[in-house]
Parts: C-alpha cells; structure tokens; sequence
C-alpha cells in the first residue's frame, strides 16, 4: 500500500459529482493509504514539516461521502507523496503553503505538482508562455499602457493573475463606459495589481476546451464548454455548459510537447484552456474537468491516478 497525504481544501466543501480531487482520491484510495491534512494544521517545526492528519475513505453513495479517522499530528516526511490540491487565488496564503511543502520536496519527497514549480509559475502567464500561436496580450499595472492596448485590439478580457472558475474576469473594449471601473475590479480595487489583458476571442462560436495533461502525456479527449447566454466565460462554476470532443491532431502533438516540459518541470498533471487556436492558460493548481472527461466511466481519472503510482515508484527508485 502507499501512502499519500492530500493537502486540499476542506473536505467537507467538496461537490462529490463534479470534483476533480474526489475522482483522484477515488481511484487512489484502491492502492493507497490517504491522509488528509486538515486545514491549517501545516508547521514547519525548525527543519520539520508536520501536519495533523486523518485516514479518509471517500465513497459517493454514502452520506457524508468522506469518512475520517480519529486526527493525530505526523511528520510528513514518512509518506511517499503529497497530493498538493489546494485551489485558487495563489496569495500569500496560497504560497506559503507552497513554501512548507517545499520543504518536504527539498528532503526528497515528491509532492504532486511541485510546490516550487508553483511558486515559479503562474496560470495564466503560461498560457502566453507555451500557445502555439501568440494571442495578444499584456500583462501590466498601468492603466494607460492598458488603454493603449485596449485601443489596439478594440474588445479585450481583463484577468486577474492568481484566480480561477472567471472569477473578476471582465470583457471590455474601447467604447465601454465601464472601462476603468472594470479595470479596477480585476484589480481587486488596489492599482498596483497586475493583470493580464488579452485580446478577445469568439468564445461563443470555438468554445473553451479544457484538455488535461499528465505525466508528459495528453488526454486524448477534451471538455469544450461553452457560456451561458448573455455571458461569455464558459467556466462550469459561471453555468457553462458542455460536450466532449477529441483534441485536434496538431494541438495534441504541440501538447505532448508542453505536457512533457511541465513534467521536468514537476508539473504533473495540468489543465490546459484552448480558445480556437490559443492557449489563454495553463491550470497547475488544481485543474479540474476530470468528472465531467469521465462521464461514466473512470477513464481518465484512473489513468492519472495510475500515472502518480508510477511516479512514486520512479521517484523511491
Ligand atoms: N482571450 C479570451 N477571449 C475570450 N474569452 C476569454 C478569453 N480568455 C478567457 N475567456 C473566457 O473567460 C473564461 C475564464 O478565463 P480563463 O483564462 O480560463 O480563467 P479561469 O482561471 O478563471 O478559468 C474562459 O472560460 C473564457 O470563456
Ligand atoms: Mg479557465
């Protein structure tokens, strides 16, 4: 048996039919032993990370679906990996967290995804990073260098750098009166905020299609979601709806190729958003869409629970 701690949000706020993290310690739970590290119970004692833990068994026909054992405080350097899915905004919080369990990675064991490769990276500027065709987007501060590429390219979306599920997205162009006020609410109301500005791209008519890499690999099928009416962030969490479709044959080869620079990178398992041509970002966090991939089946999700095995056995090797 192995045995795998999950530093996630609190279990109790999980969706059993649609999250991503409940279909991964699903499928792990048959050949693992889980911890769940209860919230806010991370340390770093002098050079020791310790957590206080319970066993869990998660199950979506009983009610509630988690079952947790009586809690006591470990070292979590005994384990043989750190299952790292806390969600968005990547804040201070978010990082520090990061911090402690690099820690455990500096001490040799592997936590999926890296804690310092989230730390150097960021979602959304990935997306720029690795597209195989460049949208045009900015990323600053400046209100007037802002304007002067909303100018440009007429109708943009604005984003903050650190959230997810659309939240404080807004599309904007030159002739919205609401331009500035827009602005300032990615921002989170504090100008010295950065955020990204992309060119706006008919997500009505391509969709946004979340495909999931992991272990240098690439589902070969994609979650295309499209928004609701009179919206156009297609995210489930903003009511998108959607339809499973196959990865187009030239994005799969471009993504096997990012999927397998993120690995060495210590990303492990990514959601990459792909409008028409583009890449908009790179989910590293805590992708989701696996339940949705699955449908009725558990394909995908045992393929990359399948996958974190074998990279404990390559990583004790
Ligand atoms: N460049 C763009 N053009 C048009 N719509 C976009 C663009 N970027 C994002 N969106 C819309 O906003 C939604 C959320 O954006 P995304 O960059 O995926 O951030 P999040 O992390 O919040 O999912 C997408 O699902 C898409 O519908
Ligand atoms: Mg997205």
């Amino acid at each position: 048996m192995y045995k795998i701690a999950v530093a996630m949000n609190p279990i109790e706020t999980l969706d059993p039919t649609k999250d991503s993290t409940f279909s991964l310690m699903n499928q792990l739970q048959i050949d693992a032993e889980l911890l769940y590290i209860i919230p806010d119970s991370l340390v770093l004692d002098n050079k020791i990370v310790k957590a206080k833990v319970s066993k869990v068994s998660i199950d979506k026909l009983t009610e509630p679906f988690y079952k947790l054992s009586k809690t006591k405080e470990i070292q979590l350097n005994k384990i043989d990996a750190i299952l790292f899915r806390v969600d968005p905004p990547v804040n201070d919080y978010y990082l520090n967290i990061a911090h402690i369990l690099g820690k455990l990675e500096e001490g040799g064991i592997l936590v999926i995804n890296s804690p310092s490769a989230i730390r150097l990276m960021n979602e959304k500027i990935l997306g720029d990073c690795y597209s195989p065709n460049t949208l045009p987007s900015i990323i600053s501060n400046n209100i007037e260098t802002i304007e002067r590429f909303v100018n440009k390219h007429k109708n943009v979306v604005v984003k903050p750098l650190n959230m997810m599920a659309g939240k404080l997205i807004n599309k904007t162009s030159v002739k919205d009166k609401a331009f500035k006020k827009k602005v300032r609410q990615t921002q989170k109301n504090d100008p010295s905020n950065f955020i990204i500005v992309q060119k706006y791209i008919d997500v009505q008519k391509y969709g946004d299609m979340r495909i999931i890499l992991y272990n240098g690999e690439v589902y070969e099928r994609g979650l295309l979601r499209f928004p609701k009416k009179n919206e156009f962030r297609s995210n489930l969490a903003q009511g998108g709806n959607y339809k499973i479709k196959n990865v187009d044959t030239k994005m799969f080869h471009h993504l096997t190729i990012v999927s397998q620079i993120l690995k060495n990178n210590g990303i492990y398992f990514a959601g990459v958003d792909v409008i028409d041509k583009f890449i908009t970002e790179i989910n590293i966090t805590s992708p989701t869409g696996l339940q949705e991939i699955d449908g009725n089946t558990n394909d995908l999700s045992s393929k990359v629970a399948r996958s974190f095995l074998d990279l404990i056995d390559q990583h004790k090797s």
